[in-house]
């Protein structure tokens, strides 16, 4: 799929999807996207658990259900190292960002579609839990978690606001 349309494809899927695998070497490519992101310095702190199916997904389910969560045949969870901050300034916010917008294009240059899920892992306890499911060394943290999969339906989408509003020439207009 040519990059502008993948670009204008990609939505976020916060409905269901149908229950087809996902094949590994999807996950893989989806993945290899999202490590190829810039990072702060080099210093790729970002780490992946791809979850290949249901059984693997299911306990991160089961902590924080959504309609997405709960039918997706895979998904990606992206975590990131705080403690391996080796610079005066952190960029693992960043980087997590970075890593899961081109995972989200990836995705949907593949046919699938996707969502940035992370608030239900917001919460302390949930997202302590999450961790240890994820088998995530002490000190990291767990940023998102990017369901994958295709849609059961079309799909919401919500509309962006005009070009003009957001982007200025030579001076900010107000
Ligand atoms: C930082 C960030 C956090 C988000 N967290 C969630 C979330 O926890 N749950 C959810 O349903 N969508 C989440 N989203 C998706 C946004 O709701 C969505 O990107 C936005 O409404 C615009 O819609 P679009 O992605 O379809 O263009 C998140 C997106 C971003 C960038």
């Amino acid at each position: 799929m040519d990059f502008f349309e993948t670009v204008e494809k990609r939505y976020s899927h916060k409905e269901k999807f149908l229950p087809q695998e996902v094949p590994l070497k999807d996950l893989e490519l989806i993945a290899k996207a999202g490590l190829a992101a810039p990072t702060g310095n080099n210093s790729q702190y970002v780490r992946l658990v791809i979850l290949p199916d249901r059984a693997s997904l299911q306990p991160l389910c089961d902590i924080a259900p959504t309609d997405g969560m709960s039918t997706a045949p895979a998904a990606i969870a992206v975590l990131t190292d705080p403690s391996a901050q080796k610079y005066q300034w952190n960029f693992e916010v960043e980087d997590y960002a970075a890593a899961a917008a081109q995972m989200l294009l990836a995705a949907t240059s593949l046919g699938y579609v996707s969502l940035w899920l992370d608030s239900p892992y917001f919460d302390e306890a949930k997202q302590k839990e999450a961790l240890k499911i994820l088998g995530a060394p002490e000190g990291y943290h767990l940023r998102v978690v990017l369901p994958v999969g295709l849609p059961d339906g079309i799909g919401s989408r919500r509309e962006k606001m005009p070009f003009n509003e957001r982007v200025f020439y030579k001076k900010f207009a107000t």
